[in-house]
């Protein structure tokens, strides 16, 4: 008896993947897991529904909480952010990856699927974690060279009912930080992407009133809003509605995807804007000129791997390791204005602050002006002296 385990998420190339692991690759039994990082309840129940119709055997696993603990988190204090992207599905897919192979082999199955397709980033991201077990790798959409045409159209003589057509061919992809929306017209990098394609963001709207959150945070993580202590998953799940409604976090890019294609990517994320301008503003309140440039290069880093699906390349851990240490004084809060699709810092608070009003203000004595003359007699002394104008 051959059985495949399939990372399933519901949608088209997914749920197309069903019959063709059975009709082109002769498996008897198709094994989904459907592994819950915060996408929206209906899509859980209908990929749950579709999985219990067309597959042999179906696992949800809810693995919210530790999505955003171990993965959401690191994120957060690392400035994740790929050339502008928030990292979105990039950071969920290792997860996803564990979970089927956890279950594959919990199930004694010799077999991962996944339904990538073989010019995107999520290949290399589930086959980084699926080729580190023992099984048999398979890429239906891949090997088969499948074009979503073709997808759609099997898809409807198999009785798989998925709402995408040919009018409204958008592949999205959605967890709790970020959902991504590509295909279609939004292949042409200068089309302009209609209202339509967004679900999570208002269009932003100037008319209406400038709405001011604060966001507490401890250790570089994000801890109460308003004041009011919260998990990560509620604070996050607000805060999307919230900077949701002023039309907050939309990103409109051309992204470099690992294997050096140029990609039109459509992203929201709302509470993703939020945080990450939010954390990096206390940043620069906490921590000293020299960790800021050089945890700059450290957030590089993390977030490359990141993007590739690397977390277990041990470089994953060690800088892991460096944002930690530097996260232990990123405690505080940070008063952040919502307004016609902005997340603007407008004011900041903490008990680490490197700052001292004291010395920095103009009316204060504490610190004699004067003092600062020997240092400006030496700054800037090498330019002076290949112009030969030392005073
Ligand atoms: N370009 C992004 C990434 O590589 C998003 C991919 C989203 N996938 C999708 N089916 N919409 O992480």
């Amino acid at each position: 008896m051959s059985e495949v385990v399939l990372a399933y998420s519901g949608g088209l190339d997914t749920s197309v993947c069903i019959p063709l692991l059975r009709e082109r690759y002769g498996f008897d039994k198709v094994i989904t897991v459907l592994v819950d990082v915060g996408q929206p309840r209906s899509d859980i129940e209908r990929g749950n529904t579709r999985a219990l119709k067309l597959a042999d055997r179906h696992y949800h696993i809810d693995a919210r909480r530790e999505f955003v603990e171990d993965y959401l988190f690191p994120l957060i204090k690392a400035n994740g952010s790929y050339e502008g992207y928030v990292l979105g599905t990039a950071i969920a897919r290792p997860l996803i990856a564990m979970k089927a192979a956890e279950v594959a082999e919990k199930e004694g199955v010799a077999n991962l699927a996944h339904g990538c397709t073989g010019r995107g980033n999520d290949q290399l991201r589930f086959e980084a974690i699926f080729r580190a077990t023992s099984c048999r790798v398979i890429a239906p959409m891949r090997d088969l060279d499948l074009s979503r045409e073709w997808e759609i159209d099997y898809a409807r003589e198999h009785g798989i009912d998925v709402p995408v057509t040919r009018e409204r061919p958008w592949s999205i992809d959605e967890n709790l930080w970020s959902r991504s929306i590509e295909g279609g017209r939004l292949e042409d990098p200068y089309f302009e992407p209609p209202e339509e394609i967004y679900a999570w963001t208002r269009t932003p709207d100037a008319s209406r009133p400038a709405q001011v959150v604060e966001i507490g945070f401890e250790k570089g993580v994000p801890v109460s809003l308003d004041s009011c202590r919260m998990e990560g998953m509620e604070l996050i799940e607000r805060l999307n509605e919230i900077a949701g409604e002023h039309g907050v976090g939309r990103t409109d890019m051309v992204e470099d995807r690992v294997l050096g294609l140029k990609a039109r990517e459509n992203y929201e994320h709302p509470a993703a804007t939020v945080l990450l301008t939010a954390h990096q503003d206390l940043e620069h309140l906490v921590l000293s000129r020299a960790e800021l440039r050089f945890k700059a290069m450290i957030d590089q880093t993390w977030s490359e791997l990141a993007y590739m699906g690397l977390v277990e390349d041990p470089l994953y851990a060690d800088v892991n390791a460096f944002v930690d240490q530097s996260q232990k004084r990123v405690n505080g809060s940070v008063k952040m204005k919502l307004y016609a699709g902005c997340a603007i810092p407008v004011g900041r608070k903490s008990p680490d602050a490197l700052y001292s009003q004291d010395m920095v203000s103009f009316d204060s004595q504490t610190l004699s002006q004067r003092d600062a003359e020997g240092f400006a007699k030496y700054h800037g002394f090498q330019a002076r002296l290949l112009k030969r104008k030392c005073t």
